[in-house]
């Protein structure tokens, strides 16, 4: 169980049996390793730790303790749905953070992207490390570690970043999933009953929407930035598009042009449409998003979100353009 090397006799987890076949065996080996101390774990609403999320629920309830670090750089939506699915529904353990004050302040007036990356990862560590410690018996921690995560590194997820916990603060890790390939994860999660728009959520990365609010993030800004994003996911929703194209998104960089809006000058930011496919995000290709659509979205976004006055299309495929603008 601890190896970290997934069996050639281990079958693909492709159908609803396969994955309760899994799922009551990690259930077991969950019980098996934890006893009935508790388990820590830092809860994104990502696919991954959403299921080990309800993985753990599942074998051992209560002793689970989630916590959900809102940094204010979530889409909308997704901090409340992570509490309506894992407190309310699967009545889980979970303690949540509205870090948005402290991250914003942090990041104020810093422009460099790898600056707001760093500052982002760390802060995620300092309030990690500050919850773990207001806590007692802690003995586990619980990872949304993948195979490809373990193929291409050395097994901690990087936007997790429960790897730069402090020394004094040792766990030993529980992770199971950690030889399952992303489309097992959603198979499993599916049997799990996690909600299809969690299940088959797009990669979100790890300091979210302040690598789209490009340069030093303002309130407003980011505001105007989730709003136009979530028109978009609304519209790739109704057209279908959202269960084809691998990640789609807006960014909004930190320039104003001039526009016009009820007769008046209206100086706003643009939204700039991402939609790309790939098969494993080292190169990407653009999706070719239909014309009226793109009418659509553009006039809901110039019309309902504040603060916007242009919509751009970016048709920059990777390599050049890396997914992310920042
Ligand atoms: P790029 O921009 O490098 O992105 O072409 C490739 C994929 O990785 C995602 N991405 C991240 N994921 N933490 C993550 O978990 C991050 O810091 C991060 N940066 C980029 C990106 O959304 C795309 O899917």
């Amino acid at each position: 169980m601890n190896s970290n090397v997934r069996p050639e006799s281990m079958l693909r987890i492709n159908t609803k049996e396969l994955a309760d076949n899994f799922i009551n065996e990690q259930v077991a080996l969950i019980k098996k390793q934890v006893g009935d101390k508790k388990v820590l774990l830092a809860l994104s609403g990502g696919v991954d730790s959403s299921v080990v999320a309800a993985l753990l629920i599942k074998a051992i309830g209560k002793q689970l303790v989630c916590v959900h670090v809102n940094h204010g750089l979530m889409r909308k939506g997704e901090s409340e749905q992570v509490i309506e699915v894992f407190r309310n529904q699967m009545n889980a353990n979970l303690i949540y953070i509205d870090a948005t004050d402290r991250y914003l302040d942090k990041l104020k007036g810093v422009s460099e992207p790898e600056k707001k990356r760093k500052i982002i990862g760390e802060e995620f560590i300092r309030i990690f490390e500050e919850e773990a410690r207001k806590l007692e018996g802690i003995e586990f921690l619980a990872q949304g570690t993948i195979y490809p995560d373990i193929l291409e590194s050395d097994g901690v997820k990087a936007h997790h970043n429960v790897g730069g916990l402090p020394e004094d603060l040792k766990f030993e890790l529980v992770e199971p999933v950690k030889l399952l390939f992303k489309d097992e994860v959603r198979v499993v999660g599916r049997a799990l009953g996690l909600p299809a728009s969690m299940v088959d959520r797009q990669p979100f990365p790890g300091p979210g929407l302040g690598v789209r609010c490009l340069g030093a993030i303002t309130r407003d800004r980011l505001n105007a930035l989730r709003e136009a994003d979530a028109i978009l996911r609304e519209e790739f929703e109704i057209s279908g598009l959202a269960g084809k194209v691998w990640q789609y998104f807006i960014a909004v960089p930190d320039m104003k042009s001039v526009g016009v809006k009820d007769g008046k000058r209206y100086e706003g930011w643009a939204a700039i449409i991402r939609a790309v496919n790939t098969v494993d995000a080292m190169s990407a290709t653009i999706e070719e998003v239909p014309y009226p659509v793109l009418h659509k979205i553009t006039n809901r976004i110039t019309t309902e979100v504040e603060g916007i006055n242009r919509v751009l299309l970016d048709l920059t495929p990777k390599p050049v353009g890396t997914i992310e603008w920042e």
